[in-house]
C-alpha cells in the first residue's frame, strides 16, 4: 500500500496537504466567508405611561402598565433570544388574567359594547398563539419587530381607543 502511495506521489510531484485549508487552496475551492454579522437592531423609544390610557380602575391601569414594561423590554437593543421568549410566552399568560379581569369589570360598566371588545380580545390571543408557534419554530430574533409592533398597534388602537371607552363612560364628566 505504501508503495502505490508513494508512487502516487512522486507521479503527482506533491506531498499530501498539510492542512483541510491547504487541501482546498489546492483544489482551488475556498471556504464559504464569514457569515455577515446581523445589524443591531435599531434602538426603540421608550414607551411610557400616560393618562389618556387609564381605564379608571387601578387593577387593569397596572396591567397595561406591565404590557408597556415588556413592549420596552422588546424594544432593548441587547434584547436576548431567552428574553424574548419570555415577553411571547408572557403575553398568553398576560392575556388570561388582564382579560379575565377587564371583561368582567367592563361588564358591569358598560355591558352593551363588552361583546365587540371580546372579539379583539381573541384576535389579541390569537396573536399571541402565532407568536408562540413561530417561536419554537425557531425564528427567534427575527420575530422581535413584528411582536413590537403588534403590541404598540395594540396599545394605541385597543388600550386608548377601546378600552377606555370604558373610562369614558363610567366618568362621564372627565
Ligand atoms: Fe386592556
Ligand atoms: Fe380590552
Amino acid at each position: 500500500m505504501n508503495k502505490i502511495v508513494s508512487t502516487f506521489r512522486r507521479l503527482l510531484g506533491k506531498e499530501p496537504a498539510s492542512s483541510p485549508k491547504e487541501a482546498l487552496r489546492r483544489l482551488d475551492l475556498h471556504p464559504a466567508p464569514a457569515p455577515v454579522p446581523a445589524p443591531a437592531p435599531a434602538p426603540r423609544k421608550v414607551i411610557e405611561w400616560t393618562d389618556d390610557l387609564t381605564v379608571g380602575n387601578p387593577v387593569l391601569d397596572g396591567q397595561h402598565k406591565k404590557l408597556i414594561a415588556m413592549i420596552n423590554t422588546l424594544g432593548q437593543p441587547d434584547l436576548s433570544v431567552e428574553d424574548l421568549g419570555e415577553v411571547i410566552f408572557g403575553l398568553l399568560e398576560y392575556a388570561a388574567v388582564h382579560f379575565r379581569d377587564e371583561e368582567d369589570y367592563f361588564t358591569e360598566v358598560a355591558p352593551e359594547i363588552v361583546p365587540a371588545h371580546f372579539l379583539s380580545h381573541t384576535v389579541f390571543i390569537a396573536g399571541a398563539y402565532r407568536f408562540v408557534q413561530r417561536f419554537q419554530r425557531g425564528e427567534a430574533l427575527a420575530l422581535r419587530d413584528t411582536v413590537y409592533d403588534f403590541l404598540c398597534d395594540w396599545l394605541i388602537r385597543h388600550i386608548r381607543n377601546e378600552d377606555s371607552q370604558y373610562y369614558r363612560r363610567s366618568h362621564p364628566a372627565a
